[in-house]
């Protein structure tokens, strides 16, 4: 069998581990993989090279993915879909593994839905927001990377006694930021799927530290937090109380670096899983991790609605901040 392998949507370390080893597993079953670069564009562009076993030398420990990506509005379209599968049918590639996040997937399960494309999903993001999946390869490192960005905010912001406000990936998702502000004890968190997210609380929690003795906090803030971007809440406290606050996004720097050992172990159990199972026939899945065992989704569960941060977490943050 031909297998194309390509990555897409926002890159995430540890997509070159699952790359590496869908490439790898498939040369010891017999398989040839098939580079696609650029994710689904690529598909459209006939942008495909084989991959042996040898191109994927020294890229486990690389941040990033050697194939590229891209965001594909046009595969929004069921007719470039359909182009897509005559471009894979003519090239002999007769199956997908694909590496990314929720549009990645949503693109995926169209084309085997529709054109019997067999595609199997390997999770790609650091936002870590797909459904059935309890991890996405790159969030532990993007974690990793923000909370030793915000140890070194906390340093100067308690050698002045000053208010920061810092705001990390997640255009609608809080996970990211609500598992760095426990991490890293932030006084406050602002996420999108926040109950309480409201300005007043905001403001009421930032006053209630005062008043305790903190002369110091940071707030985390999602990047696609109700209340706005870090920038416009930071204007609205110093317009509001002329509070002398910083402001610091985060901003790409959390999707670079070298993955953890956790998002490497994760891309080499994926990878080589996707092709051990599209070598037994099955196609319109994608993996996850559920309570710690690797978990097999039909690719239509990426229609549910995305996970949520876990409350207790969250809460947690506003107890332990005392
Ligand atoms: O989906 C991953 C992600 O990093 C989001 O957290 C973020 O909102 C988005 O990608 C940024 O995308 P881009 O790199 O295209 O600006």
């Amino acid at each position: 069998m031909r297998i194309g392998v390509l990555t897409s949507g926002g890159d995430a370390p540890g997509m070159n581990a699952a790359i590496r080893a869908a490439v790898r597993q498939a040369d010891a079953l017999g398989h040839e993989a098939w580079g696609i670069r650029r994710g689904f564009q690529g598909v459209l562009e006939k942008d495909w090279a084989p991959m042996p076993s040898r191109a994927c030398a020294n890229i486990l420990q690389r941040g990033g993915t050697v194939l590229h990506t891209a965001r594909c509005p046009e595969f929004h379209e069921a007719a470039r879909r359909a182009e897509a599968a005559v471009n894979l049918r003519e090239a002999g590639i007769q199956a997908l593994v694909v590496i990314g996040g929720d549009g990645s997937f949503r693109a995926a399960e169209a084309l085997h839905r529709e054109q019997g494309v067999p595609c199997a999903g390997i999770p790609g993001t650091i936002d870590n927001d797909l459904p059935g999946t309890d991890r996405t390869l790159g969030f532990d490192t993007a974690l990793n990377t923000a909370v030793e960005a915000i140890d070194r905010i906390r340093d100067t912001a308690s050698s002045h006694g000053r208010l920061f406000l810092v705001e990390v990936m997640g255009r609608s998702s809080g996970m990211l930021a609500v598992h760095t502000a426990l991490a890293c004890g932030a006084e406050a968190v602002l996420f999108p799927e926040s109950p309480d997210g409201s300005y007043q609380a905001l403001v009421a929690r930032l006053n209630a530290n005062w008043l305790r003795g903190k002369r110091s906090s940071i707030v985390v803030v999602a990047e696609g937090d109700g209340l706005g971007s870090a920038v416009a809440v930071g204007d609205r406290l110093r317009r509001d109380y002329g509070l002398d606050l910083r402001v610091v996004v985060l901003g790409h720097i959390q999707r670079g670096g070298s993955p953890s050992a956790l998002d490497r172990i994760w891309g080499c159990r994926w990878g080589a899983e996707a092709v051990r199972l599209l070598d037994a026939g099955k196609g319109g899945f994608y993996l996850g991790e559920v309570a710690g065992a690797l978990a097999v989704q039909p690719l239509a569960r990426i229609l549910d609605s995305p996970p949520a941060p876990p409350e207790d977490l969250s809460d947690l943050v506003d107890v332990l901040s005392r």
